[in-house]
């Protein structure tokens, strides 16, 4: 029994002593390797990705909580599976890194006639917005898949109005130790599919220094997450 029992040892058994320094995932990727998968992803998406990681989609959008007017930038739009699940009277902004997917963006938005979604070309981790310009930023199924993972969400707060909402959907390491070591062994492959497998999310948060106001599991299976965050 030690001397002096530590207030935060419960905490630290389930987040690690070392989730501010170590790493978020046994993969490395560069932004070129994964604009070239996307590029190639782009015809199949809707087919692979689409009907498995669509519950998720719905729900996120219910939790939102979008209001009329409200501005909505969506980090990692691809091809705009998710513009036809927000209000008509709200304004979406939708940035991708792959020429490909936002071309299946665009003709989707046309082909709907959804005038309420603008897209846009842009690296989210280098954004060309203002700071606190926008009411809600939101990244589905995107933050396995950017090279660096923290440097894209402080990027999403610097464009979160204050007051604002931060919201991350993923899927992450499972705190279930032979699920993770399963994910962490698969994860160089299936970043050839698009996604790290492995992303720490107790990790993330610290290194990113945000604190949630809500970690709710979604879709089925319920291993992905939907982190909400509010912008001080
Ligand atoms: C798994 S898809 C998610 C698409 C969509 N949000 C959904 O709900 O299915 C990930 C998307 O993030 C984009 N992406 C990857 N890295 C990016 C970056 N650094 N900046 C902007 N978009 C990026 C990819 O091109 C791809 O379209």
């Amino acid at each position: 029994m030690p001397l002096f029992e530590s207030p935060h040892a419960e905490h630290d058994e389930i987040v690690g002593a070392d989730a501010a320094t170590r790493a978020l995932s046994v993969t490395v990727v560069e932004t070129d390797f994964v604009a070239r998968v996307y590029e190639k992803l782009a015809s199949t998406y809707d087919f692979t990705f689409g009907p498995t990681l669509h519950p998720g989609r719905v729900q996120a959008l219910q939790r939102m909580g979008i209001r009329s007017h409200d501005t909505v930038l969506e980090v990692g739009v691809g091809t705009g599976i998710n513009c036809t699940l927000y209000p008509r009277d709200c304004h979406v902004t939708g940035i991708d890194l792959s020429d490909s997917m936002l071309e299946k963006a665009r003709e989707r938005v046309s082909r709907k006639g959804i005038n309420n979604v603008r897209l846009l070309e842009m690296d989210a981790a280098h954004m060309k917005f203002a700071d606190d310009t926008f009411d809600i930023v939101y990244a589905p199924y995107v933050i396995s898949v950017v090279p660096d993972p923290v440097a894209v969400v402080r990027e999403m707060v610097r464009v979160c109005r204050p007051g604002g909402k931060v919201i991350v959907l993923n899927h992450f390491l499972s705190p279930n130790p032979l699920m993770a070591w399963v994910e962490r062994a698969i994860s160089p492959f299936t970043v050839h599919i698009g996604f790290k497998s492995d992303l720490d999310l107790p990790a993330f948060l610290a290194q990113a220094d945000l604190k949630p106001v809500s970690i709710e599991k979604i879709n089925i299976p319920r291993i992905w997450s939907l982190v909400t965050c509010i912008k001080a």
